[in-house]
């Protein structure tokens, strides 16, 4: 019986392929998707094709890893192929499953339990020769909602064409990956899952929901409302996400928000407040959006560059799919962008395009293809426990120069993900020229940080210098001359196409080296830095000017 069904299989589709020589239907063909979206997807599922490794089964890391291949964005492919539905794609994708499965984590006992390696060649985690040194270590938790929300798009959309083993292993995985995830509790064991780390709590919401009521887990369900209700709760403080901003984890929340409203199950909170979420996100986007530059202005929670049209950015898919490449804020050239690796992540993005777009104020999208004029932004953005008050966040748009700051006192310095290499909370960006975006960021070395943007101008200062490695000092990255022409940086006052004029109370022999070693975000830079007096008892600031 069962031999003959699958011959009879065998056979339709023999047949279908003589008779029509249509192609097998794909996602772009019925989804009634934009143009935008559809081009999207194909240049960026044909961009992981190159990597794909057909001995391994697995994609080639694009950039260092913890392996030679990058398991995470493997199991991104997935639904990728099966959306795409061409030749041995789905082939391909069920030994993406069965690999990516094979290093899922299986020991209850563990604090990695349910997660998925980073890479196939990864030993087990907290052993001698990979020690666990907590989350983020030789495990990475948020693999698990990474890997979890794109096979949620896998067998929610594309199931039928798995078979029926496929579908309960995944099931499978997805159930045990879920009930890992709810081992994260922010603050024990070194786990930092709060509801202020916006991009993983959204997605670990909509993995327990969509899980639970798969598999009939009522504790996964319960748990999804639980996580809805307290980012909304922290979220209507001010109608902003906690990790404010971050021209890569602004674009995964409002993916994650899409997954809510489209895989949400129906009278769950997350199809209640996933819409509202969402619209908010353009609203804030469509005001820090500067269609001149192609850049989204400061101030950045988290960030991994300096120039969006030089490094792969997810606000950079969430635009792309908005309204097309050519005015995105998405480098021109694949194969020479920084921080690639979030590519991988973009077909994820035009597939869930349609359902972001339903909530893009029409206002919204004029001002993402057009520079509306001048403006000031304030909001406020809270990340307990890291925050001890709520930020305040002023930033001035203007044509071709954006200042962004905010106002921070945090438990630790670098911002929640303790990493000051992402943590910009104060920014100017300007036109060098028609084609080079210059950008000064105000390198972290403060917990305690007033910074304050208005037209022309940032103030900078430290209420509670605390600093105890060195002197106090004030350190500015200027990045953005990729073609010197002859000009001359000579510090904060002699940076090309901005006429800047500095106040401060430090000592006005500040040192500039060019750095190379693309320690930061793989920028090259100028790193000019001033320092208070040694016997300094006041408070330090920088005021820069625009002239
Ligand atoms: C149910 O979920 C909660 C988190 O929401 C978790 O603390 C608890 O251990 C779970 N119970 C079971 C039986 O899995
Ligand atoms: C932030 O702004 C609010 C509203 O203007 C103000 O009340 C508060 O004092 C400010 N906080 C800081 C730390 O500047
Ligand atoms: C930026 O705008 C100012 C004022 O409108 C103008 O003087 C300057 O030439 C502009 N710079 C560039 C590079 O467009
Ligand atoms: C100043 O910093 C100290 C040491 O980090 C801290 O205990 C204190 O609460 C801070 N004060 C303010 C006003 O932020
Ligand atoms: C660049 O400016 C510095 C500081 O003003 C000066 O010492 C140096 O000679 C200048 N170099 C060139 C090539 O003009
Ligand atoms: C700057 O000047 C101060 C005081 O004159 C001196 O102590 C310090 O070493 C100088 N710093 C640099 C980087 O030249
Ligand atoms: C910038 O230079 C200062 C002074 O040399 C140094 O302390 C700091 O670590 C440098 N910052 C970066 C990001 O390289």
């Amino acid at each position: 019986m069962k031999l003959s069904l699958a011959l009879l299989g065998l056979n339709a589709a023999y047949n279908a392929a003589i008779v029509s020589a249509a192609p097998v239907e794909s996602w772009s063909t019925k989804s009634g998707a934009s143009p935008s979206a559809v081009d999207m997807f194909n240049t960026a599922i044909e961009w992981n094709d190159k990597y794909w490794d057909d001995d391994a089964g697995y994609l080639i890391a694009s950039s260092e890893g913890p392996g030679r291949y990058d398991s995470r964005h493997t199991a991104w492919y997935a639904p990728q192929l099966l959306a795409r539905n061409g030749p041995g794609d789905v082939a391909k994708a069920i030994r993406i499953f069965d690999n990516v499965i094979s290093g899922q984590y299986l020991d209850p006992s563990k604090q990695w339990y349910g997660d998925y390696q980073g890479a196939p060649s990864e030993p087990e985690p907290g052993t001698l020769v990979y020690p666990d040194d907590g989350p983020y270590s030789s495990w990475d938790p948020n693999v698990r909602d990474f890997v979890g929300c794109a096979w949620i798009v896998a067998l929610n959309d594309y199931g039928h064409l798995l078979p029926a083993a496929t579908v309960s292993k995944v099931e499978k995985s997805l159930h045990i990956a879920a009930r890992g995830d709810l081992y994260r509790v922010g603050g024990v064991d070194g786990d930092n899952s709060y509801p202020c780390y916006s991009n993983p709590w959204l997605m670990r919401t909509i993995l327990q929901n969509w899980v639970g009521a798969r598999v009939g887990d009522a504790n996964l369900t319960k748990s999804g409302e639980k996580f809805a209700q307290e980012i909304y709760d922290l979220w209507s403080m001010h109608h902003t996400l906690s990790e404010f901003n971050s021209p890569t984890y602004a674009g995964v929340a409002m993916w994650a928000l899409a997954l809510w409203n489209q895989y949400g199950t129906s009278d769950s909170l997350l199809k209640k407040y996933g819409p509202e979420m969402l619209t908010y996100s353009w609203e804030e986007l469509g005001q820090l959006y500067n269609a001149n530059l192609k850049n989204l202005a400061g101030p950045w929670d988290r960030s991994y560059g300096y120039n969006m049209n030089e490094y792969a950015s997810l606000i950079g898919a969430v635009i792309w799919g908005a309204i097309g490449l050519e005015k995105a804020p998405v480098p021109k050239n694949l194969l020479a962008m920084y921080h690639q690796d979030d590519f991988a992540f973009y077909p994820l993005f035009a597939l869930s395009t349609p359902e972001m777009v339903k909530y893009l104020p029409a206002k919204v999208k004029t001002n993402l293809l057009k520079f509306p004029g001048e403006h000031m932004y304030t909001s406020q953005a809270y990340s307990p426990p890291f925050d001890t008050y709520p930020r305040n966040i002023t930033t001035w748009m203007s044509k071709n120069v954006t200042i962004g700051a905010e106002t921070v006192a945090e438990h630790v310095v670098g911002g929640p993900s303790i990493n000051p290499s992402q943590f910009t909370p104060a920014v100017i960006q300007w036109a060098i020229d028609d084609h080079q975006i210059g950008c000064i960021s105000h390198w972290v070395t403060e917990s305690s940080i007033h910074a304050v943007a208005a037209p022309g101008s940032l103030k900078i200062s430290y209420p509670n210098a605390t600093s105890t490695d060195g002197p106090v000092s004030f350190n500015f990255l200027f990045s953005g001359l990729d073609v010197n022409n002859g000009f001359n940086v000579t510090g904060l006052e002699g940076v090309p196409g901005l006429n800047v004029k500095l106040t401060t109370n430090a000592l006005p022999n500040y040192t500039m080296t060019y750095n190379t070693d693309h320690s930061v975000n793989e920028f090259s830079f100028y790193n000019i830095t001033y320092t208070m007096p040694k016997s300094f008892t006041g408070v330090p600031f920088v005021s820069l000017q625009i002239v």
